[in-house]
């Protein structure tokens, strides 16, 4: 039977080949596949199975599984002996370790959270409020005229025709003093949403700070006081502001605050406020008589894009890591 002899010769040349058995990695793995690898010896003979008459074959697999079983042994036995590349003896040390991604706070996340420390420094809380509101909130309270061009549905997402996601935090200013009575000093950070065209410099959502303190001896000049120590505290101590005659429905006087920059050599608008408007302290029946507030509010992509010096508000939307990894 010729299967036999080829059985015989293949066990005959593994001896050969494996005396001595090899030591290093490279040359057992040689053997191995030479042997009993995919297209090695031991599977050549187990095809050869198919061409031997049937009543030979059970004696022919016999063979050639105790030939396998040899083999293997060996390559068991002496499983040990081996000088495995990586062997602790020529380990490089001098390698570089491996680097473990960290995660980062958004920057959006790090400015919210460095303008809300500044102003819970000087004694505001915070609070939060619904990013799906009513008319009434989100303008009517605010002293919004009902033919305002921001109540247009170019800016505004509507749920339906009462119902919209909010288009600032100033929503909050009347949730707060409905449920609470003055004094009230509070900063609001939040989500807020405008159906506007995305472009570099503006997007559907952002972010906003609100803020409004309502006190019985609350003046424009504590509020100049305040909004300088936070524009000092978030810019530097040495940047140059101005307040800008401004309107807003909700707020009387009504002033923004822009600061210089030397770079740009402009001035660069970076929030809006003013003393709380008779008619908003009406719409939460707060005596005017009595308490007096001033509000503000800004955005907080655009204090991050001019502390920061980014140029596209688009960046902080795209979730890439180039851009968020720098923070
Ligand atoms: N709500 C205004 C906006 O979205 C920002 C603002 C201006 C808020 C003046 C105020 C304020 O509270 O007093 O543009």
């Amino acid at each position: 039977m010729k299967l036999k002899e080829s059985i015989e010769s293949v066990r005959n040349s593994f001896r050969a080949d494996s005396d001595p058995f090899p030591t290093d990695g490279q040359s057992v793995e040689t053997l191995r596949i030479k042997y009993l690898g995919r297209k090695g010896l031991l599977s050549g003979l187990f095809s050869g199975m198919q061409n031997i008459p049937a009543n030979d074959r059970p004696e022919a697999g016999q063979l050639l599984n105790e030939l396998k079983h040899e083999i293997n042994a060996l390559f068991d036995s002496n499983q040990n002996n081996t000088d495995h590349e990586n062997s602790p003896d020529d380990f490089d040390y001098s390698l570089p370790g491996l680097k473990f991604p960290i995660g980062h706070i958004h920057p959006l996340q790090q400015t919210m959270d460095e303008i809300k420390t500044i102003f819970m420094d000087v004694g505001f809380s915070v609070a939060y409020g619904p990013e799906v509101d009513d008319d009434f909130h989100n303008f009517e309270a605010l002293n919004f005229p009902p033919d305002h061009p921001a109540r247009d549905m170019q800016d505004t997402f509507f749920i339906n025709p009462k119902t919209v996601l909010r288009t600032h935090t100033s929503n909050v200013q009347i949730h707060l003093m409905e449920e609470q009575n003055p004094p009230l000093r509070y900063i609001v950070p939040g989500r807020v949403y405008r159906n506007e065209a995305i472009s570099f410099k503006s997007y559907c959502l952002f972010h906003q700070v609100e803020g409004i303190y309502v006190d019985k001896h609350v003046t424009f000049a504590d509020q100049k006081g305040i909004l300088e120590y936070f524009v000092k505290r978030m810019f530097g101590a040495n940047t140059k502001m101005r307040f800008r005659p401004s309107f807003f429905p909700f707020t009387e006087p009504s002033a923004e605050v822009d600061i210089w920059s030397d770079k740009r050599k402009q001035w660069l608008e970076i929030l809006g406020c003013g003393m709380v408007d008779p008619n908003v302290f009406k719409s939460v029946n707060i005596d005017s008589n009595i308490w007096h507030g001033f509000a503000f509010g800004m955005g907080v992509e655009r204090i991050c894009m001019l502390k920061y010096d980014i140029d596209d508000i688009r960046l902080f939307y795209q979730g890439d890591m180039r851009f968020l990894g720098q923070f």
